[in-house]
């Protein structure tokens, strides 16, 4: 006997959609029968993902996620041409180059608090008249393991996704009411582009080998790992779920 999908029927906006984590949630989603809008700021990487996961399935939209009115185009594009919005995953983000904090420069600390965090008040602005009207939905968050154990030198990074975490709970607090769940993830660092900055600046055996040191499970995290993560936050087995931080990490903030 065949199981339906876990998100059968449901409808999801994917930030960042295009590349690393963001695909690989998309992907997941697919599989489990939702349709995803990839709400992307590099529209050849999201219209990649989104033809080979099938017009049936997938959309590409072309946008900022710094941005009000793309964020306003994206839920309207998403009801008319994919028939709803159920589920929106923040996952565009960005990091610095791993460096001693005061080094960093003042333009890229910027980037990083604008990229990072300002989308959490432009999709609960853009979303949450949609979710409240038709008494449900979900916001996935992909905050990062440095959020609740902060480290050396990705500090302004581990602060955003600090920032991340903490209006996830406050959102779930606040949204409960209409029916609104918001939770986090927080994967370790992870197989994707973003590794080399991780790394301060160049993606190594030897980097990477002194990260998996202090990861427990002995690898870093992955696309699978994470779109697994937000699926199951998605779906209505985590319907009594709300305002946590689910760390991915291999047991990375046991240490
Ligand atoms: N890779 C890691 O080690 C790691 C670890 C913990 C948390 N995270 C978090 O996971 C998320 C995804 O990271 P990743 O490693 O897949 O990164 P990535 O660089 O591989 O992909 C990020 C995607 O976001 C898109 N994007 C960036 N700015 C955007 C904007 N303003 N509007 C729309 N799209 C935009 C990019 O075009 C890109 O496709 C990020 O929030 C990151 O902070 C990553």
């Amino acid at each position: 006997m065949s199981h339906p999908g876990r998100l059968e029927n449901k409808v999801a906006i994917i930030t960042g959609g295009g590349l690393g984590l963001g695909e690989g949630i998309a992907r997941k989603f697919v599989h489990e029968g939702a349709k995803v809008l990839l709400f992307e700021i590099n529209a050849a990487n999201g219209s990649k993902v989104a033809s080979s996961l099938g017009s049936a399935h997938a959309l590409a939209f072309e946008g900022d996620v710094t941005k009000l009115d793309h964020w306003q185009s994206a839920v309207q594009t998403c009801i008319e041409k994919l028939g709803g919005l159920d589920i929106v995953v923040n996952n565009a983000g960005v990091v610095h180059n791993a460096q001693a904090s005061t080094e960093v420069p003042e333009a890229e600390y910027e980037r990083i608090m604008k990229i990072n965090v300002s989308p959490l008040y432009q999709s609960a602005k853009a979303v949450h008249p949609h979710f409240k009207k038709q008494g449900h939905g979900v916001f996935v968050n992909i905050s990062s393991i440095s959020a609740p154990r902060p480290r050396p030198n990705l500090v302004w990074y581990a602060g955003s996704k600090g920032a991340v975490s903490a209006v996830t709970k406050g959102l779930a607090a606040e949204f409960a009411k209409d029916g609104i769940r918001c939770n986090a993830i927080c994967p370790v660092a992870a197989d994707t582009g973003m590794m080399a900055s991780v790394l301060g600046g160049t993606d190594t055996e030897e980097g990477r080998a002194v990260v998996m040191k202090g990861i427990p499970l002995g690898r870093v995290a992955n696309a699978v790992d994470v779109g697994n993560a937000a699926c199951f936050l998605a779906s209505e087995e985590a319907g009594f779920i709300t305002g946590i931080e689910l760390p991915v990490d291999g047991g990375r903030a046991l240490q």
